[in-house]
């Protein structure tokens, strides 16, 4: 009897210590992230930009991209970008956003669709756009690459490896062999783990069917999830955790592990696309359904993985410059 009730009172202080400890989370998200400070800042503006150069030159990358697509989203790339510009200069940015713009209009104009309303906000940014040069030597848009070209590369060296990747949104339609599947997961159980724990699951789907259903669900395969018949889903063992303060582990474990399968599959020749499930609880319910993976499993993220056409296009993507990311806390 006092051995149940030492244990019931031991999982009621755990309860209490894991209520805290997702409440801290959740504080810090909500005081911080830009849930709730929607006022733009230039950290919150960048991202916005960011994030709508992404839907363009993704758009661009598509197998067969519609003329005058995301028209909304250019507009208020425009707007951004325009406001960006008075408020911050013509930083790396403002430039990434013009390059992008421009290529859109470009790609427009050579299909012979015209906007006047476009037309007339890129005249207005043309001025400032002439003056910006692309401080990160990098294009922003869109890349034409070939199979032969990422062929040569991920054998020449870790750098050449690492450089020539890029989520690719378009794929030949050849069967991805289980030997490649096993051979790059062995190469990625090779990640670090919290005690070697290794909490890594890959979920393997090669039914088109049931890709063609999980890509409904996940939606973030638009445009080109009808050239999808291997798709990868990257969770974690919930078994192998029990400190409160793990909490996160699943997500950092399964996110290394996941990185490592893609660099693998990358190494062997094959295209590959990260794909978000960052999933409302219904739609997560839905799609572990369809998966059949059970909730003692956290949902990482999923690959779409595919060959490579004999020439492709991808989102350039590009980085910002090493100051950005690097913070010195020293005082040399
Ligand atoms: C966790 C995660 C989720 C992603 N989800 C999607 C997605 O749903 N659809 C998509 O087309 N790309 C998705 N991406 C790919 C990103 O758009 C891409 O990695 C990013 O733009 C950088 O480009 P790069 O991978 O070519 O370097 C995802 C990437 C990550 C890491």
């Amino acid at each position: 009897m006092l051995g149940i009730l030492k244990r019931y009172i031991k999982r009621l202080i755990l309860l209490r210590e894991l209520i805290a400890v997702y409440f801290s989370d959740c504080y810090q998200y909500a005081k911080y992230s830009a849930t709730f400070n929607t006022e733009l800042n230039q950290s919150r503006r960048k991202a916005r930009i960011i994030r709508l150069c992404h839907g363009i030159e993704k758009g661009l990358s598509l197998p067969a991209p519609r003329p005058g697509f995301g028209r909304s989203k250019v507009i208020e790339l425009m707007r951004l970008t325009s406001e960006y510009g008075k408020a911050h200069g013509p930083d790396d940015v403002y430039s990434v956003a013009c390059e992008t713009i421009n290529e859109y209009c470009e790609f427009n104009s050579h299909h012979g669709w015209n906007d006047s309303q476009i037309d007339a906000l890129l005249e207005k940014l043309t001025d400032t756009i002439s003056l910006v040069e692309n401080r990160l030597g990098q294009s922003a848009g869109i890349i034409e690459l070939s199979r032969d070209h990422i062929q040569a590369e991920v054998g020449k060296s870790y750098s050449q490896l690492v450089r020539s990747r890029h989520s690719v949104r378009q794929f030949s339609g050849e069967p991805v062999s289980m030997d490649v599947i096993e051979n790059a997961t062995a190469l990625a159980i090779r990640a670090p783990s919290v005690c070697n724990r290794q909490c890594w699951k890959v979920h393997l789907f090669q039914d088109t069917n049931v890709c063609q259903r999980l890509l409904n669900i996940q939606q973030g395969g638009k445009g080109f999830e009808h050239l999808v018949t291997t798709i990868l889903v990257v969770a974690a063992d919930l078994n192998v955790f029990w400190p409160v303060r793990e909490r996160r582990q699943p997500y950092i474990d399964g996110g290394m592990f996941g990185m490592s399968l893609v660099t693998a599959l990358h190494s062997f020749g094959l295209g590959t696309c990260c794909m978000n499930l960052a999933l409302t609880p219904r739609r997560e319910r839905r799609f572990r359904q369809e998966a059949n993976i059970s909730p003692n499993q956290a949902l990482i993220f999923m690959i779409a993985v595919g060959h490579l056409p004999e020439r492709f296009i991808v989102a350039a993507s590009p980085r910002w410059s090493l100051e950005s990311y690097i913070v010195r806390h020293d005082n040399s």
